[in-house]
């Protein structure tokens, strides 16, 4: 079995027991500025989670591309990956404990044959939020767990929450078995010595964390849950780590086809971060200074440094990438689209940060020199901070930099320097952030409100379900991408441009309401990914045309937006469409 064949029986297996197979939400929660990447299953799905009605029912199943970049740093190692496909399906209000737990028992011991010895699983041990969760461990018993199995944690290793705040609850997790000695008599799941990996997390969403920490109960009683895709694919294959499942090997072995020195952490490095950065560039990410954009950049830069590090020559990047992008296009297809601006992308990320490096080499080669002639041993963090200011030098080069040069540096010192530099930028992209989009020029303005308008007109002309997944706006062009399973007929076209037009001459008046998230939500306003959002949203209304949880700023009315014109419409990715349009 391979990472592919396991997704396709995992969303089939959904589909049976009548779950609605939906398209993965794109890695870039466009506009909403709380998250920088989509991190969860869970998370496009959290308007419904807390009680909105889903258009495609109660079940639903899909997989999503997660990004993770707590533990960047830890990549190189035989498990840790930025990106990661996530396997999962949700009852919204509909079944709960008993038949969550007898699906995945019933898909992982017949549909991917695993042996039911090899599964352990842990339940919610109990406290003053919530009691012991015996049901989930009687429901385990009932599939054919025995006793000796069921383990009980507490909130640490058995609750689940994304971020601080939101939909919560208890968990059941599932583990495999290895086969490999226990580290010690007490070796449990909740060690990770390796011998039991996590596989699956079912969650029994029935609880709302508020800012304060108090616990409420939902409207309704959700599961959700997440099973890592690379993680299966290698147990299954019987593999030691993802590097060694079809996903990576082909451009591993590549890599080490091509270097001078191998080094298998570098390898694992350059490799991950390659494949991470290409789902990110294929779903509109570009490299940049600041928050998503800045990710990126250190996935690429870290990519390039390995590669270099191992002396592979680097106009052989492009190769890699086709080598790359051919592995994976089949699973994501979207790859194969945006093909040639990915190499672009990464190509041209590759030769600023090699100028970036040789530039600032003969500046980290002084500091070093003084360093020793001082006849200390660690690099001080002012000058760590100083060669990423002056020469772009990233503090995490200038580290790897420094040990080979027997050279320490203190990484808290570091971290306190920058925390101090975050901290400015990121009041810079609060006050962007605030209240929308303030300090937008009047043609974005307009933009936006158009924005609304075509999200309005597509439901009307296209189909009922369809959705904003990520809009992107310049003074020239708004784009904006939305569900959607076919390319649109030039008869669509023209009714959504006579349909926006319409209403752009109705002279319709904007205006907003700020209102309860939940309520907002619970009134039926559109929103995309809304779990981050404060508990005080706006809520804009166009007339009686369209009404949309935005921050805003809008026109006062319609009428100051002229001629609306579609100048494009093509795919953005698997199930996601893509119209540019002008405004004149
Ligand atoms: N939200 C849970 C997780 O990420 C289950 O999907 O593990």
């Amino acid at each position: 079995m391979n990472a592919i064949e396991i997704r396709n029986k995992y969303l089939n297996f959904f589909k049976k027991y009548g779950h609605a197979v939906i398209p993965s939400a794109p890695l870039i929660p466009e506009n909403d500025p709380s998250v920088l990447f989509t991190t969860a299953g869970m998370q496009p799905l959290v308007p419904y989670l807390l009680g909105q009605e889903h258009t495609e029912g109660r079940r639903l199943t899909d997989y999503q591309k997660c990004v993770r970049t707590n533990d960047i740093d830890e990549v190189g190692d035989n498990r840790h990956l930025t990106y990661f496909e996530m396997l999962g399906n949700w009852s919204l209000g509909d079944y709960f404990k008993e038949e969550a737990v007898a699906m995945s028992y019933e898909f992982l011991t017949k549909e991917l044959e695993i042996p039911a010895e090899k599964i352990s699983v842990t339940c919610f041990k109990g406290d003053e939020d919530c009691p012991k969760d015996e049901v989930t461990a009687e429901c385990w018993r009932k599939a054919g767990i025995p006793d000796e199995r069921i383990y009980f944690y507490g909130k640490d290793d058995n609750w689940w929450i994304a971020g601080e705040s939101g939909p919560c609850g208890p968990d059941t997790e599932m583990f495999y078995d290895t086969g490999k000695a226990p580290c010690s008599p007490d070796c449990q799941p909740s060690c990770d010595c390796g011998k039991y990996v996590e596989i699956w997390n079912n969650v029994f969403m029935e609880f709302y964390k508020d800012e304060n920490g108090k616990y409420s109960k939902l409207k309704q009683q959700n599961v959700d849950t997440g099973m890592g895709l690379e993680r299966i694919n290698m147990l299954l294959q019987g593999k030691e780590t993802p590097f060694d499942t079809e996903l990576f090997k082909p451009v591993m072995d590549k890599l080490s086809e091509l270097a001078k020195k191998d080094i298998i952490e570098s390898r694992r490095i350059a490799a991950e971060h390659l494949r991470a950065s290409m789902m990110i560039i294929a779903d509109g990410g570009r490299p940049s200074n600041v928050d998503r954009g800045y990710v990126l950049r250190r996935l690429l830069r870290r990519m390039t440094r390995h590669m270099n590090k191992m002396e592979i020559d680097l106009s052989e990047l492009a190769n890699i990438i086709d080598l790359d992008i051919d592995i994976l296009k089949e699973m994501y297809p979207e790859l194969e689209i945006h093909r040639a601006e990915i190499k672009e992308v990464i190509i041209n990320e590759k030769d600023k940060f090699m100028k970036t490096l040789q530039n600032g080499e003969r500046e980290f080669n002084k500091v070093i020199n003084r360093i020793k002639a001082q006849g200390k041993d660690t690099i001080d963090s002012e000058s760590i901070f100083k060669l990423y200011e002056t020469y772009g030098f990233p503090p995490e080069v200038t580290k790897d930099l420094a040990l080979e040069n027997d050279l320490k540096v203190d990484m808290n010192e570091v971290d306190k320097l920058f925390k101090a530099h975050q901290e400015k930028s990121k009041q810079g992209s609060d006050k962007k952030f605030s209240g929308g989009l303030s300090g937008q020029g009047e043609m974005e303005t307009k933009y936006h409100t158009a924005t609304h308008l075509l999200n309005a007109a597509l439901k009307i002309v296209v189909d009922k379900d369809c959705h904003q997944r990520g809009s992107n706006i310049t003074p020239e062009r708004m784009r904006f991408d939305f569900n959607c399973d076919h390319k649109l007929t030039d008869e669509e076209k023209e009714k959504l441009e006579s349909l926006v037009n319409e209403w752009i001459e109705k002279e319709l008046p904007v205006s907003y309401t700020v209102m309860n998230k939940n309520d907002a939500v619970a009134s039926g306003a559109e929103c995309m990914f809304i779990e981050k959002y404060p508990d005080e949203v706006k809520v804009y209304t166009i007339g009686d045309v369209s009404k949309e949880i935005c921050g805003g700023p809008h026109v006062e009315n319609t009428k100051e937006l002229g001629h609306f014109r579609i100048v494009k419409e093509e795919a953005s990715s698997a199930g996601i469409r893509r119209i540019k349009a002008v405004l004149e």
